[in-house]
């Protein structure tokens, strides 16, 4: 029988260890363990990827092995080293910048592509070793370039997807790049490769074709030996999941529990990972100038900025935290009163309870990347806005953007439009924000992460047949 093998960076189960040093288990809360819960805990299949923590003895390997195995999924262990070049160097300090348009920020070194490589060849073995001629094997996102193009070498049969959960640049930014050929002919290894837009699809095509001079007709890729489809799929998320949360007690006691400490102020949320990318200090400036041109909300308006550690070893993420401390520092001295802090910021994680209820109290949420692959934050406030009332000012370099017209969208460099869209969506009728929730919804709850995961695996099938027929011509 055939089998699916999920391969990504990440495990859908974190491992990490408590004050006392002891290992624990904990699910990793993302959209995508979700979606593909229900696919890879079926039969015979399996989830391939690192438990996100360095384990110093075999005994440990062997124990988080078996904890895993028993639930579907075979941990690739890290070592130290290869944690800080393949994971914090060349994943985080060279294609993510260069895929966010950070060409400021991106390093490039030999040895951290050598320990990337290294490390994709590590997974295409412990793939391998699971893997026979028949099955599907879907990979995911940037740490896994290669990885396709190694798998095929290996299973020549396979059926192989990828998909890039990231933007992918302009042929200006990916140029830069000493190594983008093997990256591309990596990725290439597949039958079917996705990304969440078609500007994102139109990029790849443009690299493949200058960079490696292989035409294209149809959406497929001509690669000499085979024919890849590459296609736009905006991923969703688990929008029934995110409705009953936000229907659930514990959510609207929090929520009302917040509400009464705010004392009726209007709240405008901002959610993200610690990330240059996700525009936070810019995000800063712009309610900074809000408060300055609009005198009439002092008093009446908090920002509540929820902040999640990430990635804290790499210094772009350190200095970023630094300068958020000192904006956020400044803001709040300026304009605090005895009973009003216009910024409220909590640097940590919260539980999705805790988020649901926020998203439930929030008049506006502030979604204002400089650059996002999608952002499924836009989407999880949307979903739980069960009265249909609030507005969503959202940057127009988000993928999200391209799918959620009915949001305010603005451009997160202009500084002015934020602040005064802001006052805008503040200021908003209580039908209009109805009629553009009305939209939204309707939108995000049919384009959830169920229908994103079936429309792929059913691309890839075809994208197989399509193959087998084009070999046969
Ligand atoms: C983004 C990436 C994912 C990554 C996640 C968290 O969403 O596309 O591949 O897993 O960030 O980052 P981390 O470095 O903690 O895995």
């Amino acid at each position: 029988m055939s089998r699916t093998i999920i391969v990504s960076n990440r495990l859908p189960t974190k491992v990490s260890r408590n004050a006392e040093g002891e290992l624990q288990f904990s699910p990793s809360e993302g959209g995508l363990a979700t979606g593909l819960g229900s696919i890879y805990r079926r039969g015979e299949n399996v989830w391939v990827g690192w438990p996100g923590q360095y384990l110093d003895t075999p005994e440990d390997e062997q124990r988080v092995t078996e904890q895993l195995t028993a639930d579907h999924m075979q941990p690739v262990f890290l070592t130290e080293q290869e944690i800080k070049d393949f994971y914090e160097g060349f994943s985080n300090e060279t294609l993510w910048p260069t895929f966010h348009y950070f060409a400021q920020y991106a390093q490039f070194e030999p040895h951290t592509w050598e320990a990337y490589e290294a490390v994709n060849r590590k997974f295409c073995e412990v793939v391998a070793a699971l893997a026979g001629p028949e099955d599907t094997i879907w990979v995911h996102d940037y740490q896994l370039l290669p990885l396709p193009g190694m798998l095929r070498e290996r299973l020549p049969e396979a059926t192989i997807g990828f998909f890039l959960h990231i933007p992918f640049p302009s042929y200006e930014l990916f140029r830069a790049v000493p190594w983008r050929e093997q990256l591309l002919r990596g990725m290439l290894g597949a039958d079917l490769i996705g990304f969440h837009t078609y500007g994102y699809v139109r990029h790849f095509l443009s690299a493949t074709e200058r960079l490696l001079n292989l035409s294209r007709r149809d959406g497929l890729v001509e690669t000499g030996s085979r024919a890849v489809l590459v296609d736009a799929f905006p991923m969703g998320i688990d929008y029934d999941k995110y409705a009953e949360i936000a229907a659930s007690e514990e959510a609207r006691r929090l929520e009302h529990e917040y509400r009464e400490a705010l004392q009726g102020q209007q709240v405008v949320l901002s959610i993200d990972r610690l990330d240059y990318t996700k525009g936070i200090a810019q995000r800063l400036r712009a309610f900074e100038l809000l408060l300055k041109r609009y005198p009439d909300l002092h008093n009446r308006v908090t920002l509540l900025m929820l902040v999640v550690p990430s990635r804290d070893q790499v210094a772009q993420y350190q200095a970023l935290k630094e300068e958020i401390d000192e904006l956020v520092g400044r803001i709040n001295g300026q304009y605090r009163t005895i009973n009003w802090s216009p910024i409220q910021y909590f640097y940590r994680s919260y539980p999705i309870e805790e988020l649901s209820a926020l998203y439930r109290l929030a008049d506006v949420a502030l979604v204002t990347p400089m650059r996002d692959g999608m952002n499924l934050v836009a989407k999880e406030f949307i979903a739980s806005k069960l009265d249909q009332r609030g507005v969503l000012v959202l940057s127009e370099r988000a993928g999200a953007a391209r799918e959620l017209s009915d949001a305010l969208i603005i451009n997160p460099t202009d500084t002015e439009q934020v602040a005064d869209t802001l006052y805008q969506a503040l200021a908003m009728p209580e039908d209009e924000q109805q009629q553009r929730m009305q939209g939204l919804q309707a939108l995000v709850k049919r384009y959830n992460i169920h229908a994103w995961v079936e429309l792929f695996m059913d691309r890839l099938a075809y994208s197989k047949i399509k193959q087998g027929a084009l070999n046969t011509d």
